[in-house]
C-alpha cells in the first residue's frame, strides 16, 4: 500500500535527518561495500534469529536508535555502561527497565566482527538494525547511510532531559523534536513507530483509573478500548504487564497506528494528544497520514528532501 510505504518513508527520513543534523558530516549508503559488503544481511540474518523466540525485538531495537539518536546524535552512546568515568544512558529515566535489546545488539556485533572486524561502528549496526527491523515487520526497505562514528563518552543527564516522556504534554514533546531538528510532520509521522512492540501499564495506567487527578479514565480513551486495557493492567496490578502499542496489528509495521488515534485507541497519553488535543496542527496531519495518500506522500517528499 502506497501510504503504508509512505509512513516508513517518514521513519526513515527522520534517520537521516539525524544523521545529517547532529555531528557526523558525509554519511552515504556505500561506506562499508569494500570494507563489509554484507553487513545488512549479517545484521537481518541475527534480527531474523532473534525475532523466533521474541517477536517484539525489532521494534525494541528501532526504539533503541530513537534513544541513541536523540541524545548527542546517532553516536551508540547509549550502549556504554558503567565505568569510572561513564554513568551509563542505560539508568537514565526514559531507559530504565524500559529499553531492551542490548543482548541482541551484543549478537550482531559479535557476527559482524567475525566477518569484518574492526570495520563497522556500533552507531552504524544500530541504524541498520533499525531498517531492518521494520522490514522485517512487513514494512518497507530503504538504502541505510553510513559512516557513524562511535563516542567514548555518555550522557546520562541528557537522556533524563531529551528524550520525551509519555506523560509530557504535546506542547513540551514538541519543542524536544524541534531541539533536534524535527518539526511536527516528523514528530507525527516518527510517533507511527509506535504501530509495534509493547508498553508496560505504569506508562498508561493512570489514563484508566485517575487521569490527572479527576479520580476517572482518561475522557479521549475509546470506551471499549478502556475495558480491555484495564484488563490487561488491573488497578494495583503489576505496572511491568504489557500491552500492545498497536491493538490491531501489534507486530506488524503498518499504517493502523493513524487510525488507531482516530478511533480514540491511542495507547500512550502522547499517542492519543497528537489526535485529540483541540486545534492541535497535528490533527490533521494524522488525518492526511491516515487517509489522503496522495497528500502524504507529497508532505513526505518534502520532509524526505529537508533531510536529504
Ligand atoms: C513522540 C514521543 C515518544 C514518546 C513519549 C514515546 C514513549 C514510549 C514509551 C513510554 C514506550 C513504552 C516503553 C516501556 O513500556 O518500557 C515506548 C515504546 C516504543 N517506542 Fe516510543 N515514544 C515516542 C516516540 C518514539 C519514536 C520516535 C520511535 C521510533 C522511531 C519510537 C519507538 C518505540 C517503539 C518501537 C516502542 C516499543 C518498544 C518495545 O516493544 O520494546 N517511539 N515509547
Ligand atoms: C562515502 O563516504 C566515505 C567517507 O566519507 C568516502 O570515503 C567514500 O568515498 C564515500 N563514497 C561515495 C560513493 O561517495
Ligand atoms: C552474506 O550473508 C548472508 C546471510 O548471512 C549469506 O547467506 C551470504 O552467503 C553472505 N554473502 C557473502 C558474500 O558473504
Ligand atoms: C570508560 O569507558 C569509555 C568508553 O568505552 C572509555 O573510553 C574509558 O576509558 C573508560 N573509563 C574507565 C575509567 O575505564
Ligand atoms: C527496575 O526493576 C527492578 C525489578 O523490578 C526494581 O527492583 C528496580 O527498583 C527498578 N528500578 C527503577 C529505577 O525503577
Ligand atoms: C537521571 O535520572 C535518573 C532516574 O531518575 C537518576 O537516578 C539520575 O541521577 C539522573 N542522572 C543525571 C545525570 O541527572
Ligand atoms: C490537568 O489538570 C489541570 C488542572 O488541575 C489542568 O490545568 C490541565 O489542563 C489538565 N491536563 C489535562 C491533560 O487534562
Ligand atoms: C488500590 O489501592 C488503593 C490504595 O492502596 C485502594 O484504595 C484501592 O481500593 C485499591 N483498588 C483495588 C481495585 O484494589
Ligand atoms: C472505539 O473503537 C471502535 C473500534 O474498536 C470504533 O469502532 C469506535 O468508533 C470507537 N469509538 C470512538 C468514540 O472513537
Amino acid at each position: 500500500m502506497m501510504f503504508y510505504f509512505s509512513s516508513s518513508l517518514a521513519v526513515v527520513s527522520i534517520l537521516v535527518a539525524f544523521l545529517l543534523h547532529e555531528s557526523n558530516g558525509q554519511l552515504n549508503s556505500t561506506f562499508y561495500s569494500n570494507t563489509c559488503p554484507n553487513v545488512s544481511s549479517i545484521v537481518s540474518g541475527v534480527i531474523q534469529q532473534a525475532l523466533q523466540s521474541d517477536p517484539r525485538i525489532g521494534a525494541s531495537l528501532i526504539r533503541l536508535h530513537f534513544h541513541d539518536c536523540f541524545v548527542n546524535g546517532c553516536d551508540a552512546s547509549i550502549l556504554l555502561d558503567n565505568n569510572g568515568t561513564i554513568r551509563s544512558e542505560k539508568d537514565a529515566a526514559p531507559n530504565t527497565n524500559s529499553t531492551r535489546g542490548f543482548n541482541v545488539v551484543d549478537n550482531i556485533k559479535t557476527a559482524v566482527e567475525n566477518s569484518c572486524p574492526g570495520v563497522v561502528s556500533c552507531a552504524d549496526i544500530l541504524a541498520i538494525a533499525a531498517e531492518a527491523s521494520v522490514s522485517l515487520a512487513g514494512g518497507p526497505s530503504w538504502s541505510v547511510l553510513l559512516g557513524r562514528r562511535d563516542s567514548r563518552t555518555a550522557n546520562q543527564a541528557g537522556a533524563n532531559t531529551s528524550i520525551p516522556s509519555p506523560f509530557e504534554g504535546l506542547s513540551s514533546i514538541t519543542s524536544k523534536f524541534s531541539a533536534v531538528g524535527l518539526n511536527t510532520n516528523d514528530l507525527v509521522a516518527l510517533s507511527g513507530a509506535h504501530t509495534f512492540g509493547r508498553a508496560q501499564c505504569r506508562l498508561f495506567s493512570n489514563r484508566l483509573y485517575n487521569f490527572n487527578g479527576t479520580g476517572n479514565p482518561d475522557p479521549t480513551l475509546n470506551s471499549t478500548y478502556l475495558a480491555t486495557l484495564r484488563q490487561t493492567c488491573p488497578q494495583n496490578g503489576s505496572g511491568t504487564a504489557l500491552a500492545n502499542l498497536d491493538p490491531t496489528t501489534p507486530d506488524s509495521f503498518d499504517s493502523n497506528y493513524f487510525s488507531n488515534l482516530q478511533n480514540n485507541q491511542g495507547l500512550l497519553q502522547s499517542d492519543q494528544e497528537l489526535f485529540s488535543t483541540t486545534g492541535s496542527a497535528t490533527i490533521a496531519i494524522v488525518n492526511t497520514f491516515s487517509s489522503n495518500r496522495n497528500c502524504l506522500l507529497s508532505k513526505l517528499r518534502s520532509v524526505n528532501d529537508k533531510y536529504g
